[in-house]
């Protein structure tokens, strides 16, 4: 069997007595896109450099694109487009100029789509690189790591700073490039930025993974919510008594709450209290990230 692009088993680095990341373990099957997500300083680009042999794990075991990034990186970067999360470039460059200097250590030749990439995302390449605004550099990076069409895209953080026209436009090459066979892994502390396009999600905390399933299954176990309004002053004491549900604000005629598992026996108590209307959302990951954001790792991985 040929290993996965992306493969990380029991993954630690420390940086003398400071935690970077423990004991993590992911696998980004190929056409996947999955995304990482975490909190401020929870792990993500740690392991992003351990992935691409930039730090060297304290220990575990890597896999990038079947080969061990630790040994001889330089070959297969041509097939990695790598996004840093502090992305540097040289300021006094044009994005034209940088395209070309990149190209070149790439032997990259297909610049159509590079320039369907810069037309796209509206990249300004004639201005050097330390006029441009935060989402124009980003705009540039953008390009650098897709441009020759990698077999492995890793983006740590590739939205912060885009405008939301932006972010779709981004959100659509990234889909195209796994509908094409390419692999992404995505990096971000937007739940929603993830939830677009990622069929896989895992969620690190303080080093460690405390989720990772696809965003389907996340979904399903992640509860739905309900908005009440009432035309005569309600308690919302009886609704708190049933299992499952988390009254997450009440007034005299307005109750929001969420509930997991089955409807029904939410649906009985509710009819009681005679709302006059009621919305209730699908299941969004929201409530979930907040809670393994909150709360304490569970022992297993799973919340
Ligand atoms: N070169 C380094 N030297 C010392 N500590 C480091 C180094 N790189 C990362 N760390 C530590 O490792 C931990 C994880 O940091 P990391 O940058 O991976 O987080 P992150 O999830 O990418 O956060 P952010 O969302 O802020 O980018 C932090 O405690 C950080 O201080
Ligand atoms: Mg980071």
């Amino acid at each position: 069997m040929t290993s996965p692009p992306v493969l990380a088993e029991d993954l630690t680095k420390s940086f003398g007595s400071r935690r970077g990341i423990t004991g993590v373990s992911l696998v980004v099957e190929q056409g996947q896109v999955f995304g990482f997500l975490g909190p401020n300083g929870a792990g993500k680009s740690t392991t992003i450099r351990c992935l691409l042999g930039l730090y060297r794990p304290t220990s575990g075991r890597v896999r990038t694109l079947g080969r061990d990034p630790t040994h001889g990186a330089a070959g297969y970067l041509r097939e990695v487009g790598y996004l840093p999360g502090e992305l540097r470039l040289p300021e006094a460059l044009t994005g034209a100029d940088v395209f070309a200097r990149f190209g070149r250590m790439r032997g990259a030749a297909d610049t159509a789509y590079r320039d369907e990439l810069v037309e796209r995302l509206g990249v300004e390449t004639d201005r050097p690189i330390r006029s441009l605004s935060k989402g124009n550099k980003q705009k540039v990076g953008i390009v650098l790591a897709l441009m020759h069409r990698p077999r492995l895209l890793v983006l740590d953080e590739p939205t912060s700073g885009l405008d939301p026209l932006q972010q779709d436009e981004f959100a659509t090459l990234v889909r195209e490039h796994a509908a094409d066979g390419g692999t992404v892994l995505l990096s971000s502390h937007d739940l929603d930025e993830v939830q677009r396009v990622a069929g896989r999600v895992a969620i690190i905390r303080e080093g460690r993974i405390v989720a990772d399933d696809t965003v389907t299954a996340l979904r399903a176990d992640a509860p739905d919510t309900m908005e009440l309004t009432f035309d005569h002053d309600v308690d919302a004491g009886p609704l708190t008594e049933l299992a499952g549900i988390t009254v997450l604000a009440s007034g005299p005629r307005r109750i929001t709450l969420t509930y997991t598992g089955p409807a029904a026996p939410v649906l009985a108590v509710v009819a009681r209290l005679a709302p006059e209307s009621l919305t209730a959302h699908p299941a969004d990951l929201d409530e979930l990230f907040r809670r393994l954001y909150d709360d304490a790792p569970t022992p297993g991985g799973r919340p």
